[in-house]
Formats: C-alpha cells, sequence, structure tokens
C-alpha cells in the first residue's frame, strides 16, 4: 500500500506544534542544517526555486531571505502544513498544493529544487528524483535534507536509545503525537543509508554528486547538479 494518505493525514494533524517540536528535538540545530541546504542550491540572483514538501515553509523562507530578486514556490501535499506556512511567511513566497510524484511543471524549469525530510515519506526515491530532474534546468542543483540510520559505531546504543525512546516521548509531550514521532524513527531507521541515497541520485542522473552527514549522523544532506 502507498504512504501517501498516511503521510498526508499525518502532516495535516500535526501542523500547528511541527515547529515547536522540530526546534526542541534537533536542540535548535535545525535551522543551520536548512542554511547549509540552501547555501548547496547554488542560487543565481532573480533564480526560480522549487522548495518541495516545503511543510510550514522554513527552507522556502530562507531561500527568499537570501535571495530576494528569487522566484520561490513552496509546494506540499499538506494543506494544513501549507496554510501554517503561509500564516508564518505571507504570500512573497508562492503555496502550491502538489504531490512531488507528478510535478506540474513543464520540463527544465528551476535553477535549484530544495527538499527538507521528503524521500523517506515516499514510496519511490528514484521516481522523485527523476521528476525533480525533469524541472531543473541544465547545471541547476538539487539539494535534500533527511534523516539517516546511524551507523553502528560506539555511540549506536545511545543514538538508538534517543531515538526510540526520547523522540516518541518528546513527541507525546510537545506535538501531543506519540505514533507521529515512532513514525519519524521507522522511516529513518528503514531509509536508505547516505551512500545508497547518493547512488540513487546518481541514477537518476544526476552530477557531482555529494553529501556530508549532521547531528552525529543522523541527519544527511545530498545534493547534485543536473
Ligand atoms: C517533515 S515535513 C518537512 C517540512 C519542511 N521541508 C521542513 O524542512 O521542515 C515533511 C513534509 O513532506 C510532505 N510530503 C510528504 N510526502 C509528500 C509528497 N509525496 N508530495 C508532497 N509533499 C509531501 C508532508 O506533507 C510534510 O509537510
Amino acid at each position: 500500500m502507498s504512504k501517501a494518505h498516511g503521510v498526508k493525514k499525518m502532516f495535516d494533524s500535526i501542523a500547528a506544534r511541527y515547529d515547536i517540536m522540530n526546534r526542541v528535538m534537533t536542540l535548535g540545530q535545525d535551522q543551520r542544517w536548512r542554511r547549509f541546504a540552501v547555501d548547496k542550491a547554488n542560487i543565481p540572483e532573480s533564480g526560480t526555486v522549487l522548495d518541495l514538501a516545503c511543510g510550514t515553509g522554513d527552507i522556502a523562507a530562507l531561500v527568499s531571505q537570501e535571495y530576494p530578486s528569487s522566484y520561490v514556490v513552496g509546494a506540499d501535499f499538506s494543506t494544513n502544513m501549507l496554510r501554517e506556512a503561509g500564516r508564518r511567511f505571507g504570500q512573497q513566497i508562492s503555496w502550491l498544493v502538489c504531490d512531488a510524484n507528478e510535478l506540474p511543471y513543464k520540463d527544465d524549469r528551476f535553477d535549484a529544487v530544495t527538499f527538507g525530510y521528503l524521500l523517506r515519506n515516499v514510496d519511490d526515491s528514484l521516481k522523485v528524483l527523476r521528476e525533480v530532474y525533469r524541472v531543473l534546468k541544465t547545471g541547476g542543483m538539487v539539494v535534500c535534507l533527511d534523516t539517516t540510520p546511524p551507523e553502528k559505531n560506539i555511540l549506536y546504543p545511545f543514538i538508538r536509545l534517543h531515538l526510540h525512546y526520547g523522540i516518541p516521548l518528546l513527541g507525546k509531550m510537545i506535538a501531543r503525537d506519540e505514533d507521529a514521532y515512532g513514525y519519524l524513527i521507522e522511516s529513518t531507521m528503514d531509509f536508505h543509508q547516505a551512500e545508497t541515497l547518493a547512488d540513487i541520485f546518481k541514477a537518476a542522473g544526476f552530477r557531482g554528486v555529494g553529501y556530508k552527514k549532521f547531528m552525529m549522523g543522523t541527519i544527511g544532506i545530498h545534493w547534485g547538479m543536473k
């Protein structure tokens, strides 16, 4: 069964408490990673940028602040997340309801496409990356921020404990939705290792693919060029 229906319903239900939970859960580091992702996108002055799975709009807003003459679209399939985005950042960004699997754009439309925490939630990462590749201009950058399954090193037992017990507990207390944050951990553990994800970027056609990990290897930022 496709993940889409459940994922959409879950984000619709946590939209109002999503941002506060993010700040607490990442010890305030989440904006630093988004800033790194935006810097990697190599956006030209007056560029066109698509922030897919924009949620409550943080990445789209950073793009718009750093590149005020750019045209920024924030797209997501959760209308409640988009409503929060519009409330927080207003209409200098174009907010669009759409599914990342089928983008309502012609080929070669954007100078850069960014997304935070999208691929872990889709059925087929390669399919979405091919769709992103299609709408990018030649020379345009894709940048993807997501969680990554932790490596089995000396810190692994502590990280595992935090992921399996700490985060769902915070989810229960702050977001009042333990299941949503249980899903976050399950989908992280089931997601591709960073190296495998880099190979999927290459299979979609991207060149110069690279990645960097953060937060004791539990967050990864991947990039590539069309
Ligand atoms: C964890 S939130 C991330 C929001 C934002 N990018 C951020 O950095 O905080 C994931 C978002 O992906 C959206 N999403 C998941 N699958 C999607 C799909 N197939 N098409 C469009 N949006 C999707 C969800 O609705 C949700 O808003």
